[in-house]
C-alpha cells in the first residue's frame, strides 16, 4: 500500500494507471473508519484495478459552530482497516496542501442543497463539492463510491457530476448499520451512554414510517407527525428536521409517489446523528 499527501505524486501515479488502462476505485473520506467506510473500500476492491481512499477532514464542509475540533481521528487505525482491504494507496493531504491560498473560483450549489442537512448547515454543500471536484481533479477514477446514509450528499455529488462532466461514475453503497440498525458513524462515539441506547429508535421511525406509505397513507404530513410523535416518545434528542421529498431531486411532495426519501436528524449532546430511508413509495 502506498501512502502519499503530495498532490503532484498522485497526479503522476494516476497518470500512469490511465496509460496502462487501469480503471481506478476512489473512496473519499474523513478518517476515523468503520465497517461503513470499510463497505465502501471492498466494493471499489471488487469492481476496479487500483483503489484509492483519501483521508481528508476537509475545513471547508464544517460551520462555525460544528465539530471540526472534536473531529475523531486515528491514523494508525485507519491505516490498518485500509491494508486489510486491500487499498492501494491511501491519499492523505494536509489543509495547507488542498488549500494553500484562499480560493479566487468559489462553487455554489444551487438546487438540492436547501433541505434536509444542507439547510441546518449552510455552506456544508458548498465544502463538499469543492474538494470533491479537487480530489477527482487529483484521483481521476473511474468509479466513486458513496454511502446511502449521506443520501443527500450522493444527490448532490450526482449533480456535480452530472453538471460538470466529470467522468466519474458514482457508485452508491447501502447503508451499513449496528446490530439495533444505528447507522454506522464515526460521531456515535460521541454519544453518553443513554444517548446510544435511544439511538435505534431513529431508524425504527423511519422504517415505521416507511410502512406507513407502503399501507398507502400518501400524505407527507401525516407521516411526519407519526414520526415525530413515535421518536419524541423514544429518545431525548432534539429533532433537526424530518423530512419526506422525491429523491434524487430533493423536491416537496404533497401526495406521495415516486422514489422518495424520509430522512431526519437528531441532536444529542455532542454529536447531530441523521438517518434516511429511499424507497419506491408505488
Ligand atoms: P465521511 O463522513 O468520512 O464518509 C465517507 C463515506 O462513507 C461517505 O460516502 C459516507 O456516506 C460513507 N459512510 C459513512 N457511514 C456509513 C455507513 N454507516 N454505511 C455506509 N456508508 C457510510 O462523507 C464524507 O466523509 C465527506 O463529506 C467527504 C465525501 C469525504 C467529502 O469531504
Amino acid at each position: 500500500m502506498e501512502l502519499y499527501s503530495d498532490i503532484k505524486k498522485v497526479q503522476q501515479m494516476v497518470s500512469n494507471l490511465h496509460q496502462q488502462g487501469e480503471t481506478i476505485g476512489f473512496v473519499p473520506t474523513m478518517g476515523y473508519l468503520h465497517e461503513g467506510h470499510e463497505r465502501l473500500i471492498q466494493r471499489a476492491r471488487q469492481e476496479n484495478d487500483y483503489v484509492i481512499l483519501s483521508i481528508f477532514v476537509n475545513p471547508l464542509q464544517f460551520g462555525e459552530n460544528e465539530d471540526l475540533d472534536h473531529y475523531p481521528r486515528d491514523e494508525k487505525h485507519d491505516r490498518a482497516i485500509a491494508e486489510r482491504n486491500g487499498v492501494d494507496m491511501i491519499f492523505f493531504p494536509t489543509v495547507d496542501t488542498m488549500y494553500p491560498n484562499a480560493l479566487s473560483v468559489e462553487m455554489t450549489v444551487t438546487r438540492r442543497a436547501d433541505v434536509l442537512c444542507g439547510r441546518s448547515r449552510p455552506g456544508h454543500f458548498e465544502g463538499v463539492v469543492t474538494v470533491l471536484a479537487k480530489l477527482f481533479n487529483i484521483c481521476r477514477p473511474t468509479r466513486a463510491y458513496f454511502g446511502m446514509k449521506d443520501a443527500q450528499q450522493i444527490a448532490v455529488v450526482d449533480a456535480l457530476i452530472e453538471d460538470y462532466n466529470f467522468p466519474v461514475k458514482l457508485v452508491p453503497v447501502p447503508t451499513v448499520r449496528e446490530q439495533d440498525g444505528l447507522a454506522k458513524s464515526s460521531r456515535n462515539v460521541n454519544l453518553t451512554d443513554k444517548e446510544r441506547e435511544e439511538a435505534p429508535a431513529i431508524q425504527e421511525a423511519l422504517q415505521k414510517g416507511r410502512e406507513m406509505v407502503q399501507q398507502g397513507i400518501k400524505n407527507p404530513l401525516t407521516i411526519k407527525n407519526e414520526i415525530r410523535k413515535f421518536l419524541e416518545s423514544k429518545t431525548h434528542g432534539k429533532i433537526d428536521y424530518i423530512e419526506l421529498l422525491s429523491y434524487p431531486k430533493l423536491q416537496d411532495v404533497h401526495h406521495i409517489e415516486g422514489q422518495v426519501i424520509l430522512a431526519t436528524a437528531v441532536y444529542y449532546e455532542k454529536a447531530r446523528l441523521i438517518d434516511n430511508v429511499v424507497f419506491d413509495a408505488d
